[in-house]
């Protein structure tokens, strides 16, 4: 996600290892995320899907209300685990979304009282953040609080019907201090572009700004079709939200339609975060059509058989990426490696790391894995491992020479004496 600093200098490195992700690679510095399902991580080509073209996930619905508090004081975290857990061991940032919304909440929460909902909005959010800490690049803290239309005012809610206008900066405040490394979201749909919905919104953050209620950064959820398409004045609407001092992400983005047209306002988007200096990154909304909350507008970049759709083509080449790793014509041997569990049984599992070569054919690869202890490998298939501790460094048997792009595979069984953890990909190297 950032434009500078560690992470600019770290996606430069993992961009020449060739360990960054795809979309990731056209541009370092920002992240290109997508919203990720856990009941979908267990799909092959969904794994895989995710793991090789994204570096940012967003849990779609395992970090709501409903989800992580579906009675007060119970607090259940292992689907949102499964999201976090499989992203990081992908070496991915994390999204969290989101903490204080009016839909998907429990209606335990609409029906208390003003003291008890102002405490339990606070408990929530320590909790939740607190499970996290240190785990979130960015939160949504508050989710749709505002009206659509053109009234500007504050959406209905529990919240805003028995705590009032004040409710959102107190969630922020607690949000600070639950997890002060997390950058603190404000995210709404139908504020694309310049607005009433979205000029109440960015009085709003002004505000804050000039008081010093703590936020971060806007996002933007870029929901689209023909009823409301990409607008003209997106990047304007970014850019005037940048120029009060915070961060502006496109959260949700997915785009009815299909072909050319489809493809083109998917590159429009990314032109537009691309012109913004603080526009830091890109979520797109689900990985496969299929999956979508509205799959039958087919809205996303790969379609039901994870096929490339022309959108995603549009989005690299706005992105300024050959989509193979490295540099066009760079002449250098470049791989990437993704981790994908393909069996699992109470004892152990299967494990399988792809191995792409860049955009230059290459003669020979290393993949570095990472293990958590305890866990011991039995054997390992089409490759051959030298160890360091718990790290295996994993050669070629026979499948060292790729074709620019092309693919190969090994495999294998790990012990897990009671720990479940993914292993950590490390890094590819190619000549
Ligand atoms: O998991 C249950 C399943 O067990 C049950 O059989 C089925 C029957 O309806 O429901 C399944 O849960 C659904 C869940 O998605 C998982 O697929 C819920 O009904 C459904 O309401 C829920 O929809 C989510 C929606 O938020 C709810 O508001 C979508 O997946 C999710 O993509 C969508 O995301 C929102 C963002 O959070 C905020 N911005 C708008 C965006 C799109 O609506």
């Amino acid at each position: 996600m950032r434009t500078d600093g560690p992470r600019g200098a770290a996606a430069r490195e993992a961009r020449e290892r060739g360990t960054a992700a795809r979309l990731e690679l056209a541009r370092p510095g920002r992240y290109f995320g997508t919203a990720v399902a856990a009941g979908h991580l267990g799909e092959a080509d969904y794994a895989a899907t995710l793991d090789r073209e994204f570096n940012s996930a967003t849990p779609e619905n395992e970090m709501k209300w409903d989800a992580t508090e579906p009675s007060r004081g119970t607090f259940t975290f292992s689907a949102a685990d499964r999201v976090v857990d499989h992203a990081r061991a992908q070496g991915m940032d994390v999204r969290g979304h989101t903490l204080v919304w009016h839909s998907q909440l429990p209606s335990w929460v609409g029906a208390l009282g003003a003291a008890d909902l102002r405490a339990a909005m606070n408990d929530h959010i320590d909790q939740v953040m607190g499970r996290y800490k240190g785990q979130i690049h960015s939160w949504d803290v508050v989710n749709e609080a505002f009206q659509d239309g053109g009234s500007g005012a504050r959406r209905s809610s529990p919240f805003q019907d028995k705590l009032g206008d004040g409710y959102i900066e107190e969630a922020f405040r607690t949000a600070r201090a639950a997890d002060p490394a997390a950058k603190l979201c404000y995210n709404d749909y139908n504020t694309d572009g310049v607005n009433a919905k979205s000029t109440a919104v960015y009085a709003m953050v002004k505000d804050f700004k000039a008081r010093g209620v703590p936020i971060d950064c806007v996002g933007f959820q870029g929901h689209f079709n023909s009823n409301s398409p990409v607008p003209a004045d997106l990047r304007a609407n970014l850019q005037r939200f940048a120029d009060l001092g915070v961060d502006v992400q496109i959260t949700e983005l997915d785009i009815e339609g299909s072909g050319t047209a489809q493809a083109d306002a998917y590159a429009r988007v990314v032109d537009a975060c691309l012109a913004v200096d603080r526009c830091t990154g890109i979520t797109v909304w689900g990985v496969t059509d299929k999956y979508s909350w509205r799959s039958g507008g087919t809205p996303l970049l790969f379609d039901g058989n994870y096929d490339a759709k022309p959108a995603y083509d549009a989005v690299l080449a706005a992105l300024g990426g050959d989509g193979g790793g490295g540099e066009p014509g760079e002449g250098t041997a470049t791989c990437t490696a993704t981790y994908t569990r393909t069996a699992d049984w109470n004892s152990g599992y299967n494990g399988q790391i792809t191995v792409t070569a860049g955009s230059e054919p290459i003669s020979s690869w290393a993949a570095t894995v990472t293990f958590a202890a305890p866990q011991q490998v039995q054997a390992t298939w089409n490759a051959t491992p030298s160890w360091s501790g718990n790290v295996m460094t994993a050669r070629p048997s026979w499948n060292g020479t790729l074709a620019a792009g092309a693919s190969t595979g090994f495999g294998f069984t790990v012990s897990k004496n009671g720990s479940d953890a993914a292993p950590v990909v490390g890094g590819c190297t190619a000549s």
